[in-house]
């Protein structure tokens, strides 16, 4: 089979979604089956790592084969088999990777271990296969807010990373003290539809002019304060309206913050192009201001559709491809790394 036809299974059990697909070349997505946990974390307010294991055991199986049979394939025909190792919830990590180490033992395929950042940030070249590098790749999810130079679909060089908070994280942190629920991106995103943003504002947290590293939990603290009075403690009842501006202003604060440092890595690297992955990558107000800063400075800017900007396997497919076909193959000793263990 030539390279380029190469079909690779992916399998991503990182946090709180089960998913499998099948991915041609590291292009072509022939299936991609995702199974989410999303309502039975949402009773909680946020993911709960017991039950998150235990949902991913009960679904992997049934996701695999779903995934193989949309794609009309079967495990003797994939080429390898890649598998989110790192980084996500270790329990939640393992289930994913002791299905992949099974399969490829069992069909006797290469193991690849795949970085889930890594993932997110190939998105952008599913979507847009026309991609160039470098690029700088800026990566808004629920556990992780980072920006890469990235030299090729599998070398990212880190540029700064979050110092406290996610930006998913201070989106999901700020909905369940506004009493909204979870996950809080997409439902903030809403209550602040058509309101105006400088109605309530609050501060940006830029740190060092040349940094490109990230804080959110200011941001998230004033919202705290503005919502229960300075000492925490004091609530007073919100109008929906009410509501909606300060999830309006919140959302404005952290999309301010996301594009400046952005675009100022393009700036400092050279580089006029921009990927943005990641579940906060599907809001709409970041995708608008980045495009219109970047049109002024020159830059091209990339996000993939929704469904590929949240968890899925087929960005983990798509990934290992690449590395598989670089040979950065992973043997059976692979382990689930829980922290981000890959600079580059
Ligand atoms: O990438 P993802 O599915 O999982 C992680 O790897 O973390 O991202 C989930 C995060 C959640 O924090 C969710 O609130 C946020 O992405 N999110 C959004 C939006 N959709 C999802 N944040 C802002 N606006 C959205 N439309
Ligand atoms: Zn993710």
């Amino acid at each position: 089979m030539a390279n380029g036809q190469v079909l690779v299974l992916g399998i991503e059990s990182s946090c709180d979604e089960t998913a499998a697909a099948v991915v041609r070349g590291g292009r072509e997505i022939l299936s991609s089956v995702i199974q989410s946990q999303i309502d039975m974390h949402a009773i909680y307010g946020g993911v709960v790592p017991e039950l998150a294991c235990r949902a991913h055991i009960e679904a992997i199986s049934p996701v695999v084969e779903a995934a193989l049979r949309d794609a009309k394939t079967a495990l003797a025909d994939v080429g390898a088999i890649a598998v989110t190792c790192a980084p996500g919830l270790v329990g939640a990590l393992l289930v994913g990777v002791s299905m992949a180490k099974s399969l490829a033992l069992a069909a006797g395929k290469p193991l690849v271990g795949v970085d889930h950042i890594h993932g997110h940030i190939y998105a952008n070249k599913l979507a847009f296969p026309d991609l160039e590098y470098p690029c700088v790749s800026m990566v808004v999810s629920g556990g992780h807010t980072s920006l890469y130079l990235s030299a090729s679909e599998i070398d990212h060089e880190l540029l700064g990373s979050t110092t406290d908070d996610a930006a998913g994280e201070a989106f999901d942190k700020v909905a369940k003290l506004l009493g909204l629920g979870f996950p809080g991106g997409p439902i903030i995103e809403k209550a602040a539809r058509g309101r105006d943003p400088s109605k309530v504002a609050f501060k940006r947290t830029m740190l060092d002019p040349g940094s490109f590293d990230f804080s959110f939990s200011g941001i998230k603290t004033s919202v705290l304060y503005h919502v229960r009075g300075q000492d925490a403690k004091s609530p007073r009842p919100l109008s929906a309206d009410e509501v909606g501006d300060i999830c309006a202003g919140f959302q404005e604060a952290v999309v301010d913050v996301l594009v400046e440092k952005a675009t100022r890595a393009c700036a400092a690297k050279g580089v006029p192009r921009l990927a943005v992955g990641g579940g906060v990558a599907s809001n709409a107000r970041l995708r608008e201001k980045a495009a219109a800063r970047a049109a002024e400075l020159g830059i091209r800017t990339y996000f993939p559709p929704p469904r590929l900007c949240t968890d899925n396997a087929a960005m983990i497919a798509g990934v290992g491809y690449h590395l598989f076909r670089a040979g950065r193959v992973s043997d059976l000793s692979l382990d689930a790394v829980p922290t981000k263990v890959h600079r580059r």
